[in-house]
């Protein structure tokens, strides 16, 4: 009979090792006998570690972990699952939270604003400072939380993850303007949250509003209003004119009624990221939303890579408290990096435990990364023709305004071909975290004109596979990706430099021709690279080598350290003190 181990989804060989109480050597002979190639510091997947324990007569079963992960979309929140698992006796009534969502300037702001200045119980009228992007409104003695969503940070978490932390979904759309592109998506991410909605059809006061005719767009999307017979809550408001938000706010209440919105207040504490930044001063801040226990001061939180004890707690008008119970926005200070929005956040024991958990995120995303399919504009036209695309989406950063109408005429111009080109943003600025994640959620590649790409937005693009391409030529720029649409594209070749030598003498070897006894300074010569030979700042040779040895032996490579002798193809004409380059083409 085998004994069984615990295993993670991945591990360290170096781990794997020690669990099976084998030397690393081992392990690795026996992955490569099973034709794996890992170093120790390398991770496996279960799959591949099973087979290795299994022939020392181990048997690998799943490590049972409580950790807390996002909800897949159209999955039901893991934050509710968890909840679920609580004792229904200990279930206690909490405030609703609700999201509002909406297309650009259909008025989500002005109807947040509206219903602030009518929270006149909470004696803030029209005076609350907003310090976190969340507050709470007293309603008939009841407490409404709020999400307010704006900025990329939140809008990427919003496309991403959905309305997950929500229990209602205000749909905001102008009268005046109707079903629009991001209301549907807004619809999507409720429908996939399993979020109901409530429509706040906004700005009823002006003289081109006609209700009727969103109310037969909203029908047409399964959203059909109650005044047609339908269960869809429409409550026709004017954000600017403070109507109908009396309505509103009671339509919030009575479909809370019927919704159990509950917590334990004693339970596992957890909740989701709201948004995180970073203050010169104060460190990082980040603004959660507590759904489950009673997040205290001094509590280790791990919010996604992010970790640290909650130094101080503050609500949404910014007055510190010690504790906050399920569906309060806070704002903690204490976490030791920025977690993204949408992270799930749950409190551990210890440090040590909430180290652990971190370290497993980590490797968990450095395997993924390494099986995740890349979106790059060279396997584009691949997955349209595999039917896994039909549309290009780019996030475009461009220096300065003035470059970006230009850019944005000649990607509509391109988008009107077999493959459509959707542009999900384009804004100006240099291209950063925000934008890689977005188009990490949204399968998007992001094009820079005139842009750098800061260094944690590019090691971000690294771990999720996100493609950035930078051009200073706008007609570059439509022309690769012209050429994508159409299957053309050339990969983008780049050189990788494997190694450097310097010649310290030259010979002339009758079969060889003249030969450059080289030492290697750096890396490795590979016999099949390319070599460049330089001569102070100029190129003299750049070509293939003829020969590569190591005292009269012909070797396919050697490293720093020795020394060879190299002949180059069709030149002869090499001189102590020259400069060798080795390296190999890649695909970028
Ligand atoms: P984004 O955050 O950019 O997506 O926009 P938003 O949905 O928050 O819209 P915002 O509240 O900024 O309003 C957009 C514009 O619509 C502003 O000029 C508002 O003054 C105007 N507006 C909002 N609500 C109303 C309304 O009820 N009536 C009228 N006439 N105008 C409104
Ligand atoms: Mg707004």
């Amino acid at each position: 009979m085998s004994t069984s181990i615990e295993l993670p989804n991945s591990i360290v060989i170096r781990d794997l090792a020690q669990k099976i109480e084998k030397s690393p050597i081992e392990v690795i002979k026996k992955l490569m006998a099973n034709g794996v190639m890992a170093t120790i510091n390398q991770t496996v997947d279960f799959d591949t570690a099973a087979i290795v324990m299994a022939e020392y007569g181990f048997e690998a079963v799943p490590e049972v972990r409580e950790e807390v992960k996002p909800a897949e979309a159209g999955e039901v929140p893991l934050w509710r699952q968890l909840i679920a698992g609580e004792d229904a006796k200990k279930l206690m009534a909490r405030p609703p939270v609700v999201t509002i969502l909406g297309h650009v300037d259909h008025g989500k702001t002005s109807l947040l604003d509206a219903v602030r200045q009518t929270d006149v119980a909470g004696g803030e009228a029209g005076g609350i400072t907003q310090h976190i992007g969340a507050y709470q409104v007293e309603r008939k003695g009841r407490t409404i939380t709020f999400l307010d969503t704006p900025g990329h940070a939140a809008f990427t978490a919003m496309r991403a993850r959905g309305a997950q932390g929500a229990d209602i979904v205000i749909l905001v759309v102008a009268a005046d303007d109707g079903v629009m592109p991001q209301t549907k998506e807004a619809i999507a991410h409720a429908k996939a949250a399993r979020v109901p909605i409530i429509v706040a059809l906004n700005k009823i006061d002006k003289a081109n509003a006609n209700p009727e005719r969103v109310k037969q767009q909203l029908a047409e999307l399964e959203l059909v209003p109650d005044d047609w017979g339908g269960t869809t809550m429409v409550v026709p408001v004017s954000a600017k004119q403070k109507q109908g938000i009396d309505d509103l706010l009671e339509g919030i209440l009575l479909v809370a009624d019927n919704m159990d919105i509950r917590a334990n207040p004693a339970g596992k504490v957890m909740g989701t990221v709201i948004e995180a930044e970073v203050d010169k001063s104060k460190g990082t801040i980040a603004t959660l939303l507590v759904q489950n226990g009673t997040l205290e001061a001094g509590d280790i939180v791990v919010a996604g890579r992010a970790y640290g004890r909650m130094k101080a707690i503050t609500d949404y008008k910014g007055k510190s408290v010690h504790k906050a119970s399920p569906s309060t926005p806070v704002a903690v200070m204490g976490l030791n990096e920025v977690p993204s929005a949408g992270d799930i956040f749950q409190v551990v024991g210890s440090e040590r435990e909430a180290r652990a958990i971190v370290e497993e995120r980590v490797q968990e995303d450095k395997t993924k990364a390494q099986t995740r399919k890349k979106v790059s504009l060279e396997d584009l036209f691949a997955s349209v023709q595999a039917g896994e695309t039909k549309e290009l989406q780019l996030i475009v950063k461009a220096d300065v305004q003035g470059s970006l109408e230009p850019i944005m005429l000649e990607l509509e111009k391109l988008g009107k071909g077999e493959i459509g080109v959707k542009v999900l943003y384009a804004e100006t600025g240099n291209i950063g975290e925000n934008d890689v994640m977005l188009a990490s959620a949204s399968k998007a590649i992001i094009v820079g004109f005139n842009v750098q790409a800061d260094v944690a937005a590019r090691r971000l693009a690294d771990t999720e596979g996100v493609s950035i391409r930078l051009y200073d030529i706008i007609y570059r720029m439509t022309e690769d990706i012209e050429k994508a649409l159409k299957g053309m594209l050339e990969p983008v070749v780049v050189e990788k430099v494997i190694g450097r030598a310097t010649v310290l003498a030259v010979f002339s070897a009758s079969k060889l021709g003249r030969v450059a006894g080289c030492r290697v300074t750096e890396g490795e010569l590979r016999r099949n690279a390319k070599v460049r030979l330089m001569r102070g700042p100029d190129v003299v040779f750049e070509g293939e080598m003829a020969s590569l040895r190591h005292e009269k032996e012909d070797v396919r490579e050697i490293r720093t350290g020795f020394e060879c002798g190299v002949g180059f193809k069709n030149f002869n004409d090499i001189q102590v003190g020259d400069a060798l380059v080795c390296y190999v083409l890649e695909k970028a």
